[in-house]
């Protein structure tokens, strides 16, 4: 009699799935569901649901080649790992592969001796639809809000894991887009809190590569949204281009441009390289760290976490997958690739782009007067954009405290600003008179925050940028024409 109750109630609970009976190699054996998931999984943690990935360079322009690499080979990475292209959401504005400067037409390379990475790239977002506004509603899988593009969106439930890696020129709060405005902090956290209030995900992942890439997070992402970040930079430093002309090691001799970024290459090659199911979210993190830091040298920087920390304790696997290829790799802490010998400030990569050009270019060439003509608009833009921020600064705070003032650094754990709107308005007021910030004037972010936090009016900025800027700027440094930063 007991023995039939018991056989009717294993039966019960075959059938609705609760446990399952089976004979292998050990007998008769009963399973729990979880002890099923350790014998056929062996691998990993609590892997349920789906990954996701939004993956995103936020520059144009040959001289910015290096993003979209970027890009690509986490594209590549990811697709190895096992991820599907309906899960994996790429924005880049796609002018590399064809560019008439792309000595190797159709295709892209990340590493000096690197296969082609963009064969098979999902083209989501591509040109002018890579967006702030895109951007922000694929992450929240708002498919209404969309505007062009392939409409994929990150469509996650609550057991799900989503990977996002942004690429790109950066400033204090603030990440570059090919497109106007500019992705400022504020709106990227707001994003990340409405998609941790809508319970679509189970743990969230972010890899940012850019300047003062710290300051989108420092002070800002709380903890208890389930979301672990990594950033390039801290909150006051410039992240690195590698791979770049006259560097070692450097790209093949008929690149005149940076092949990756430093902290990014340093994730994705360690990536390639490891069993993903075993190497930890912090075991990754260590090692890029350092790699990154490049000897403490005055060529590297600070790769930064925050929010959930915790989180670091879970394997890469349930974010990247893992290629199977590499299963029988075992982790040691040695085997990480060695940093570059050196590395180009990102803010310094077109420049290196355009005088490696001018630099090989034939004597009396087209070629070489163009690349002149690009150097000496850089340049002067650049100067441009410093003397007039250094000036307003003068001009609100007095010749001696001006300087002080801008440069403040607030202590860490304090965000960059306390009302966003000021700094947005702040912005647009300086670029209405002065011109467009563009890539490299994403630098004085900080500057114009401290504006805000010092009390200063939109009317007293307005009145101090048309002192300092007395003629509008023209052509591709007007903002009344471009479109504004913010
Ligand atoms: C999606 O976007 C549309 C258009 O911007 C907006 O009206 C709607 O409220 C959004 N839906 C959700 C669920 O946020
Ligand atoms: C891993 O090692 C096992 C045992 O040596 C071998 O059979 C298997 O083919 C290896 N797998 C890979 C992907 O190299």
């Amino acid at each position: 009699m007991t023995r039939l109750v018991a056989g009717v109630i294993l039966l019960l609970l075959s059938v609705t799935g609760i446990v399952s009976a089976g004979r292998d190699a050990t007998g008769d054996v009963l399973r729990l569901p979880s002890e099923a998931s350790r014998f056929f999984r062996p691998s990993d943690d609590d892997e349920v649901g789906t990954r996701w990935a939004v993956l995103i360079a936020g520059s144009n322009g040959y001289w910015n080649y290096r993003h979209q690499a970027d890009v690509c080979h986490a594209y590549q990475l990811l697709k190895k790992g096992g991820l599907k292209d309906e899960n994996i959401i790429v924005f880049m504005y796609d002018d590399i592969a064809y560019n008439y400067e792309n000595p190797r037409q159709g295709i892209i390379i990340n590493s000096p001796h690197g296969d082609d990475v963009y064969q098979g790239v999902p083209k989501d977002y591509t040109g002018e639809e890579v967006t702030v506004h895109n951007f922000l509603a694929a992450i929240l899988g708002n498919k209404t809000a969309i505007t062009g593009g392939s409409g994929k969106v990150v469509d996650s439930g609550p057991n799900d894991h989503i990977f996002i890696y942004y690429t790109d020129h950066g400033g204090p709060g603030v990440l570059g887009m090919p497109t106007y405005p500019y992705l400022y902090a504020d709106e990227l956290i707001d994003t990340l809190k409405k998609k941790h209030a809508s319970g679509t995900y189970k743990s969230l992942v972010f890899y940012l590569e850019a300047c003062e890439s710290g300051s989108i997070f420092e002070g800002l992402l709380p903890e208890g949204l389930n979301i672990y970040a990594t950033t390039a930079s801290n909150a006051d430093e410039s992240s690195w281009g590698t791979y770049c002309p006259g560097e070692y090691p450097s790209p093949p001799p008929e690149y005149e441009t940076c092949l990756g970024d430093l902290y990014s290459v340093a994730w994705m090659e360690d990536s390639d390289l490891h069993n993903l199911r075993t190497e930890t979210l912090h075991q990754q993190y260590e090692l890029v760290k350092r790699r990154t830091l490049n000897g403490n040298s005055a060529y590297g920087s600070h790769v930064m976490q925050y929010g959930d920390v915790g989180l670091a304790k879970e394997h890469l696997f349930l974010y990247l997958g893992t290629n199977p290829a590499n299963d029988n790799f075992t982790f040691i802490d040695e085997n990480s690739l060695q940093p570059p010998a050196k590395a180009v400030n990102q803010r310094d990569a077109d420049l290196v782009h355009f005088w490696d050009k001018y630099r090989k270019a034939p004597d009396g060439s087209a070629r070489k007067v163009e690349a002149q003509k690009q150097v000496v608009e850089a340049m002067s833009h650049r100067m441009h954009v410093d003397n007039s921020i250094q000036l307003i600064g003068k001009l609100l705070f007095g010749i001696e405290r001006g300087a002080d003032v801008l440069k403040t650094v607030r202590p860490a754990g304090q965000p960059l600003v306390d009302d966003w709107k000021c700094l947005k308005s702040m912005v647009r007021t300086f670029e209405t008179h002065c011109g467009s910030l563009a890539q490299y004037g994403m630098k004085h972010m900080r500057s114009i925050a401290n504006i805000c936090n010092a009390g200063i009016q939109t009317e007293q900025i307005a009145e101090a940028s048309a002192q300092a800027c007395v003629s509008i700027p023209s052509g591709q440094w007007s903002s009344i024409q471009k479109g504004f930063s913010a």
